[in-house]
Parts: C-alpha cells; sequence; structure tokens
C-alpha cells in the first residue's frame, strides 16, 4: 500500500511534536495509523531556523497554500494558527479533495461555517479535536459520545494559560507578569498572549462548543467575555480568605424559549468544588444533558504533549476513514441555519 502523505503546515511548539511523533515509526501513531505516514511537505516561515529534527531541507516551504494544493500531498495538518494564510490554505485542501486537521480555534469560531461548507461540497472531512481542551477529548466526547443528549448547560475552563496563571498566582504567590512569562516558556500561550488572557482564546473555544453542543453558529464576537488582565493579586488573596478560588470560566446555558446565553468571564469557585481543583495548565468541562445528566472530563489543556495527542488522534482517524463518517454525523455549522437566540443572564 501507497504510504500516506502529509502536508504538514506549521511547525512550532504543536506542530514540531506532531512532526517528531509521526517520524516515531515504532510509537503507537504508527501502529494505529496501520499505514506508513510520511511527511511530504512542511511549511514554516523561516526555513533556516534550528528546530533540532532530522527533517531534509528540501521538505521545508514558505509557501503553505502550495503546500496544502500540492497534488503529492494526500492530508493537511494545519497547525500554524492564526487566520490568514490557515483560511485560505484550509479552502485550497478542501478544494484539492483533501481531508484537513487543524487545532485552530480562532479559524474555526470565526470561518467555521465557510470550511465545513467547503468540507461538505468536497465530500472531506474537517478534523479538530486539538482545537478545544488540548489534550482532552471534548468534541468526540460531547460530538460522538454524548450524540445523543439534548444539552442545559456547560461550564468549563477552556484556556491553559489563564488557569496556570491563576493557580501559579494563587498557590506559589508568583506575579501575574512572571506566571505569563512561564506560560509562554512553556508553551501554552498564543503566538499572541493578549488572546489568551483578555478571554478571546476561551471564546473562540466556546464559540466551537456551543456549535456542537447547541447547534448555535455564534462568532467570538456575540459572546460577551472579560479576560484575567485586569485582575489584582488582592482579588486573588481575598478571594482565597474567603473560601474562594479565582477561574476563568465559560458558561453556556440553554433557557429555553428565552435563548442560550453564552459568556466568558473571571468568576469565585467555592475551594473544594471539582472546578476549583483544576489546577496549572489543565482544563475541565462540566456538563449537563439530558438523558445523561452531569458528566465532567479534565486534562492538560495546553501545551505540545497534549495537544500533538489530540492531532494525531484526529490524523488517525482521517487515515482509517472514521473522520468522514463523523463528520457527516455531526453536521457541523449547516448552510442556512437560523442565527442563534442569544439572551443574558
Ligand atoms: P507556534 O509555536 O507559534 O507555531 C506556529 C508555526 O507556524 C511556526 O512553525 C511558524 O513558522 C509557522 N507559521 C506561522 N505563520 C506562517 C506562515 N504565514 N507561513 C508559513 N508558516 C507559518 O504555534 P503553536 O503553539 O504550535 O500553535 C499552533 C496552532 O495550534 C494554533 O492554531 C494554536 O492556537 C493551536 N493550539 C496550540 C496549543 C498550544 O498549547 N500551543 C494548544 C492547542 C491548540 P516558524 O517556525 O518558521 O516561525
Ligand atoms: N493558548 C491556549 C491555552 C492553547 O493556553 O489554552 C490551548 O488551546
Amino acid at each position: 500500500m501507497q504510504p500516506v502523505s502529509i502536508g504538514l503546515l506549521g511547525l512550532g511548539t504543536v506542530g514540531a511534536e506532531v512532526a517528531r511523533l509521526v517520524e516515531d515509526r515504532n510509537g503507537p501513531f504508527a501502529t494505529r495509523a496501520g499505514r506508513e505516514v510520511v511527511l511530504k511537505k512542511v511549511a514554516v516561515r523561516d526555513r533556516l531556523k534550528s528546530r533540532g529534527l532530522a527533517l531534509p531541507i528540501d521538505v521545508l516551504s514558505t509557501d503553505p497554500i502550495a503546500v496544502a494544493a500540492d497534488p503529492a500531498v494526500d492530508i493537511v495538518v494545519e497547525l500554524m494558527g492564526g487566520i490568514e494564510p490557515a483560511r485560505t490554505a484550509v479552502l485550497a485542501a478542501l478544494e484539492a479533495g483533501k481531508d484537513v486537521v487543524t487545532a485552530n480555534k480562532a479559524l474555526l469560531a470565526e470561518h467555521g461555517a465557510e470550511l465545513f461548507a467547503a468540507a461538505r461540497r468536497s465530500g472531506r472531512a474537517v478534523a479538530f479535536e486539538g482545537a478545544v481542551g488540548g489534550g482532552i477529548p471534548i468534541i468526540n466526547t460531547i460530538g460522538v459520545g454524548l450524540a445523543a443528549n439534548r444539552f442545559k448547560a456547560m461550564a468549563a475552563i477552556l484556556n491553559g494559560t489563564c488557569n496556570f496563571i491563576l493557580s501559579s498566582m494563587a498557590r506559589s504567590g508568583l506575579s501575574y507578569a512572571e506566571a505569563l512569562r512561564q506560560a509562554q516558556r512553556l508553551g501554552y500561550a498564543e503566538a499572541d498572549p493578549t488572546l489568551d488572557v483578555d478571554g478571546t482564546d476561551t471564546a473562540h473555544k466556546l464559540a466551537i462548543l456551543a456549535q456542537l453542543a447547541f447547534g448555535a453558529s455564534v462568532t467570538t464576537s456575540m459572546i460577551p467575555k472579560q479576560g484575567i488582565d485586569t485582575l489584582q493579586s488582592a482579588d486573588i488573596q481575598y478571594a482565597a480568605e474567603l473560601g474562594y478560588t479565582v477561574k476563568l470560566l465559560a458558561v453556556a446555558r440553554d433557557h429555553g424559549d428565552a435563548g442560550l446565553e453564552l459568556r466568558v468571564a473571571p468568576r469565585l469557585v467555592r475551594k473544594g468544588s471539582p472546578l476549583a481543583e483544576v489546577s496549572g495548565p489543565d482544563n475541565a468541562i462540566r456538563t449537563v444533558g439530558d438523558p445523561v445528566g452531569s458528566t465532567l472530563i479534565s486534562g492538560q489543556g495546553a501545551g505540545a504533549g497534549p495537544t500533538a495527542s489530540a492531532v494525531l488522534g484526529d490524523l488517525i482517524d482521517v487515515i482509517v476513514g472514521r473522520a468522514a463518517l463523523t463528520a457527516r454525523s455531526l453536521a457541523l455549522w449547516p448552510e442556512a441555519a437560523p442565527p442563534p437566540r442569544l439572551c443574558s443572564p
């Protein structure tokens, strides 16, 4: 059987880990993919950057759109981040009849409708487990495992950088600035960390989960948001003295005929409750659905290893043909969907 050829767009924190694991011919990824997988082309901004990876220089390209459309590439894995050129590259891949794996929540939150319309036209899949919750399989949990439920409510910690900053400030007494620098050093933060700390990244992820759980086609600007960038150390200390911990929460609640409430804001969570105990770069998602009742899933929500785990899980699904089936049954971002009715608490 012919090897599967991957066009990898981005070789940063996540892309480099994905490349390393794809190149490990004896690991679980190779076994479960069931076919030889080769990195045919890899798009980067700087071909000469030293990366500690044994990739031949002629595999590297500075043209992600050309890589995505390259007839020698079977599947495109987009890990560049941002809107452009990621959007054009993903559309080029779909139009050329290729499945796409991406962890780009900004792109999905803003252009999900356009990308999924293109995927339906070409009969291909866009798999995005790495876009929300890092290593936690929340997309498959809500979209597949809990697919038979009517969701009523969701409360989630969705940004590893913010949770790392808040727990470092509360537990180790680190300053906000030092905790943010550490989150950047550890590879948790976005290329522009403002998106993490001002709540935008959490709103991107909530927009994706709202589409998945409630069928609501919201874009990020429709979600009221407040980040952690205006919090003072004193806020966190006073909360602790009163028996609370501060968490950046994404909240969704179905108010029936009144509409869907969506918001992102720092909230006081009583110490000892499950969400209060989520620390460091971990994320957690609590859902209430009918008939399942309450569920809670947690794990590391940011960083190279957890995100590569999600991306490679998607890649296996694409290679074995599961992703296309899942995409069809999820029917995400349907065309002509009425705008969601949103409401305030
Ligand atoms: P990153 O470290 O900033 O890496 C971005 C990579 O994309 C770099 O290799 C960069 O090339 C390349 N790139 C950027 N713009 C490009 C362009 N115009 N043309 C060609 N190459 C370009 O980002 P990351 O942290 O790995 O994140 C990648 C994606 O995963 C983002 O969508 C992010 O939101 C998402 N994500 C990240 C995490 C995480 O914990 N880091 C978790 C979940 C999801 P150079 O190396 O040459 O600069
Ligand atoms: N910057 C993001 C975070 C990466 O800190 O959660 C994971 O999506």
